[in-house]
This record gives C-alpha cells, structure tokens and sequence, in this order.
C-alpha cells in the first residue's frame, strides 16, 4: 500500500539554540532534514514527498535536495507560522486521496516498520499514529504537590508519523481552520471530528531533534543504526 508524507520543515529549532533551523545541523556530515528525507527516500511505499519550508530558506533546501539527490519531492508550499498552518498548508497542495503520513522534519530515525504498520491501520480504519509508553512513573501534581499516580499502561507518548486517509485528514484540517482551533498534532484536529485514532507501537529510537541533549542521544541512535545495516 502506497502513501504520500507532508514534512512540516518550517520551524525555526528555538529550543536548539543554535541560532538558525535546526534541521540543517549536521549529524555524520548530513544535515538532520537529509536524513529524515532519506528514510522516505528508500522506502518503496512512499510516492512522493510533501516538503513544508520557510520562504527565506527554500533556496538553501533545494540545494541540499539537490546535493543529496532527494528526487521524490513532489511539490515545497511556503511553511506557516505555526506548525499546523504549515501542515495545512501541505493538505491545500495535495488533493488526491488515498494515505498520508505526516511527519516531522526534526525526526530522522524512524523505523520502516513503523511506516509499514501505520499504513496498514490507517488503510483499515482511517487515523493511526505512532507512540511509545513512557518507562518512568508518571504522577500528576499541582503547584509541585502530587495529586496521584497515574496508570502507566494507559498512557501513551505521542510521535510522528501519524497517517491518515486524506479525505479525514483534510476535514480534520478544515474544520479547526473554521473554529480557530490550534493542536499539537494532527490526530488533535482529528480526535475533535470525533473519528478514532489507532496507536501504533512505534520506538523510542524516533526521537525528535529538539535540543541539544537530542544531539547527543542522535549520534549514538545513529551509529548503532549503521552497524545494524552492515
Ligand atoms: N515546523 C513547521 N512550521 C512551524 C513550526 C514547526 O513546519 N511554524 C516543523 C519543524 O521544522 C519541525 C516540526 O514542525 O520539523 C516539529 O516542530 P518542532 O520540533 O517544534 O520544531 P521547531 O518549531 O523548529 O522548534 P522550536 O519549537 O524549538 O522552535
Ligand atoms: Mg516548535
């Protein structure tokens, strides 16, 4: 089963600190949105590429396309202010149906498998997104108090990719364009269309690139998927 990724790109990495887009940093001389493209790149599902960017870097973006030979790109929309507009942005230029993933730029160590089960979810019931259970107790507090123990099994910590049948994705979409309505993910805008959303066991090697700690764990995520390869 075939699908389309819209790759929000647009963002501008504050909590990196490095003092431009994050996703140009480089881990083992390529820059992190490189090596998220290259997973989609290899994977013979994938269609084509949705690429989201900010107006003022688009040149620099297509270059790297170019230099690393990224050809599955089908179209790059002007990013937004916020993530969501930016992937709003992605749906608008994207009218076919069939699945979509999104997935965020800033996280390049995803699993084809991963891909693989998220598709074949979201084939069978239209929303699936990945996620991880959190290893540590979890307790809710108030003003540094603790009120109680949360139930671990039930909790979920929530990744990209999240795929999605286009025809849901864009309703979801459009109807928090009519309310005024920001989310975190997409599986939020979705949830509020009230359509379920499938969690896919995704692992915890999908970091994203968030801060600089993230550097540190990247490096060694990536080593060890290097020597899994050879
Ligand atoms: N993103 C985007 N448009 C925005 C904001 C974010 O396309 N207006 C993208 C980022 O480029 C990233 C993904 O959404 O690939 C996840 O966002 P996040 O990790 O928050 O990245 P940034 O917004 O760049 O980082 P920060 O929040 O620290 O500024
Ligand atoms: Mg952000």
């Amino acid at each position: 089963m075939d699908y389309t990724v819209m790759m929000p790109a647009a963002g501008s990495g504050q909590r990196m600190g490095a003092g431009y887009n994050k996703l140009f940093l480089q881990l083992d001389h390529k820059p992190i949105i490189i090596h998220t493209l290259l997973v989609f790149e290899g994977d013979p599902a994938c269609k084509g590429i949705i690429l989201a960017v900010k107006p003022d870097e688009r040149q620099e973006i297509q270059s790297m396309l170019d230099r690393f030979e990224i050809s599955k790109i089908k179209v790059i929309v002007d990013g937004g202010t916020e993530r969501q507009y930016s992937v709003a942005a992605c749906i608008e230029a994207h009218a076919e149906n069939g699945i979509v993933l999104v997935h965020d730029a800033a996280r390049p160590f995803l699993k084809r498998s991963v891909i693989a089960d998220l598709v074949q979810k979201a084939t069978e019931f239209g929303a699936a997104i990945a996620a991880v259970q959190p290893k540590d107790t979890m307790k809710t507090a108030t003003d540094g108090v603790v009120e109680e123990t949360v139930d671990r099994e039930k909790l979920w910590i929530i990744q990209t990719p999240q795929a999605f049948k286009y025809e849901v994705l864009k309703a979801a979409s459009e109807l928090a364009a009519r309310d005024g309505f920001l989310g975190t993910d997409e599986s939020m805008l979705v949830e509020r269309l009230g359509h379920p959303v499938q969690i896919v066991e995704s692992t915890y090697e999908n970091v994203k690139m968030t801060t600089q700690e993230d550097l540190a764990f990247g490096e060694i995520i990536l080593k060890r998927q290097l020597e899994d390869f050879v």
